[in-house]
């Protein structure tokens, strides 16, 4: 039996935290699906089509790695996709209730997965995609922690913004 594992998130957009994982993840899983999820309750400064597509291009080197979108319930994708796992990483304590409980509903939901957490390299434990946008959309630079094809969207998508200082 293969072990395919789905890494769920809104990716908004992906940084160099969420690659770690994926590109640790691709040694350790047969398969890895990125679910980029379309139905969000956050308020996202790209479209779905735009966090799939900066996931695909920032990942296209690992060749077990496939990034796709879903819809609704993540229970529902993770049996669509017949995956044994879902992958979600930590970056620290205050993470951890949150994502234990994600890990019980889903397991619940889902009886043939179960959640694997994998700790986040320490330089990435304090940034998230927000903390990103944010710093991006004050002009800062954000190189270190994207790819440069992120780090050139945020740039564009915020520059409208600087020129009207
Ligand atoms: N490096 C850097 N940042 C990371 C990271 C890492 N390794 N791992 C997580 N983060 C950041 C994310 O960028 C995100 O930042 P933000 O809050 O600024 O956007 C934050 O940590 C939280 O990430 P995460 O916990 O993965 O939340 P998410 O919003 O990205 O994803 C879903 C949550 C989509 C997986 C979850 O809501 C879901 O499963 N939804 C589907 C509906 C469903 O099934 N609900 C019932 C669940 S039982």
């Amino acid at each position: 039996m293969s072990n395919r594992a789905i890494y769920p998130g809104t990716f908004d957009p992906i940084t160099n935290g969420h690659i770690d994982i994926v590109a640790r993840a691709s040694k350790i899983f047969d398969h890895v699906i990125v679910a980029v999820a379309a139905s969000t309750s956050k308020n996202t400064a790209f479209s779905t089509d735009e966090r799939v597509q900066f996931a695909r291009e920032t990942l296209s080197q690992y060749t077990n790695v496939e990034v796709q979108r879903f819809e609704g319930l993540l229970a529902n994708f993770v049996r669509q996709w017949g995956a044994n796992a879902v992958l979600r990483g930590l970056r620290a304590v205050s993470d951890f209730e949150y994502e234990f409980q994600l890990a019980g509903m889903n397991k619940h939901l889902v009886p043939e997965a179960d959640t694997i957490f994998m700790p986040t390299r320490e330089n990435y434990s304090y940034i998230s995609s927000s903390l990103i946008r944010e710093i991006a959309s004050l002009g800062g630079d954000v190189s270190e922690f994207v790819h440069p094809i992120v780090r050139d969207a945020l740039a564009e998508r915020f520059s409208s913004r600087h020129q009207k200082k």
